[in-house]
């Protein structure tokens, strides 16, 4: 059994950000999301430390990925924690920062299998580049050490249960695992790290780490439109809500003219042709499907063809309902059934002018704004 804990409890002082750093946004997903999802392809239990008042948050992204415990005041206490929480009966623990996101599951899987092949202690580690000097407390250069066996350590590191637990008896405290490992006189394996493996740790880093992510500046942009006449008797279905008192509008669907204008916009923008040729007579499953439905599955297809949605505005067109008392909850509506993409909502009359300004109806505008993944 091979476990791992996920040292999440930092506040990120040096980042600077009012939430705490593993609740930084690193491209579509939070720093702790992206740190779960490589070690889960590869161990069989998680434990996540995370910063005392964030536990549920965590729990949340986690789900049933992993077990959360509240952290230490040191990263060593949050380890100690963390190991407090291991089944005893776990061969090898793995011990992560949630701060190197990007870290591979590929990393995580040769860490393991220098321990199977007999190592007690494995860390990833990158030569060091740059010359490094030693200096006193006014800034003087005391000396200049061979930069050729000093190697830039990272996490995921992996000991020996039984070691780890040595390791963290004297309740010592250092800035990774290891050092602890090695104050035992045990023998510590560096195995190849990865540049992608960088630790987090100010919003430069995030830009960096950006660039692994491989986000492009391959932007697309779509624009979509939908009209629909009212229908007496008709329930009114507009931004993905329900609004009671309203006369609804005519149509097979339950004619969300906001919702298919921006079902439109991300077809065009993703190239993938129109709500008709994707919803149409090929598709009876999507026959009479709620705005929010096909709000769903357009995100899903724009997704799996290999985009991510940055932004979405949407303009309705008409004399009522008056949008902006309920503006919140139809962005939230919007934006939960897109997977959380950002939403603007807008509604401008026309002046008595046109279809919807002689009452006839309701339409809406939308752009869409997507960025090849
Ligand atoms: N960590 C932890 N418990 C602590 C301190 C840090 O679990 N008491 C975790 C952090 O969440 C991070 C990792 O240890 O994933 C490495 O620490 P670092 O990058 O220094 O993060 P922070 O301590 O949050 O940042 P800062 O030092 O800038 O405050
Ligand atoms: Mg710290």
């Amino acid at each position: 059994m091979i476990a791992a804990i996920i040292a999440a409890a930092g506040s990120g002082e040096r980042f600077g950000a009012t939430i705490p750093k593993a609740l930084i946004s690193l491209g579509d997903r939070t720093l702790i999301d992206h740190a779960l999802s490589a070690l889960s392809a590869v161990v069989d239990e998680i434990v996540i430390t995370a910063p005392a008042g964030y536990e549920d948050a965590i729990r949340t992204i986690a789900a049933d990925r992993a077990t959360v415990v509240t952290g230490g005041s040191t990263r060593s206490e949050s380890v100690r924690i963390g190991l407090a929480a291991i089944s005893p009966s776990a061969e090898f623990v793995l011990v992560h920062d949630a701060a190197r996101a990007l870290a591979s599951s590929d990393l995580a899987r040769r860490v393991i299998a220098s321990l199977q092949a007999g190592d007690l202690a494995v860390i990833p580690g990158l030569p060091q580049i740059d010359t490094v000097k030693v200096v006193d407390a006014d800034g003087y250069v005391i000396s200049t050490p061979d930069r050729a066996p000093l190697r830039r350590v990272q996490t995921p590191q992996g000991f020996s249960y039984d070691l780890l637990k040595k390791a963290h008896a004297s309740a010592g405290d250092a800035t990774d695992d290891a050092a602890l490992v090695e104050e035992l006189g045990a023998r510590v394996k560096i195995i190849d790290g990865e540049e992608r493996a960088i630790k987090i740790t100010t919003p430069s880093d995030l830009a960096t780490a950006m660039q692994f992510l491989g986000a492009t500046n391959e932007f697309s942009t779509g624009v979509g439109v939908d009209a629909h006449a009212f229908g007496e008797g008709r329930k009114l279905y507009l931004a993905g809500l329900y609004w009671p008192d309203e006369v609804g509008v005519d149509g097979h669907s339950d004619g969300d003219v906001a919702a298919h204008a921006i079902c439109d916009a991300l077809f065009a923008a993703s190239n993938l042709g129109d709500l008709g040729s994707n919803f149409g007579t090929s598709r009876p499953e999507y026959a009479g499907a709620s705005g929010a439905q096909l709000l769903e599955e357009t995100a899903r297809l724009v997704k799996a063809a290999g985009y991510s949605i940055s932004h979405v505005s949407v303009q309705v067109i008409g004399n009522g309902p008056k949008i902006g008392s309920r503006r919140v909850e139809a962005i939230a509506a919007l934006s939960a059934a897109l997977g959380g993409a950002d939403v603007a909502l807008l509604a401008t009359t026309t002046d008595g002018l046109g279809l919807t300004g002689e009452g006839k109806g309701i339409a809406a505008i939308a752009s869409a704004l997507i960025t090849k993944n």
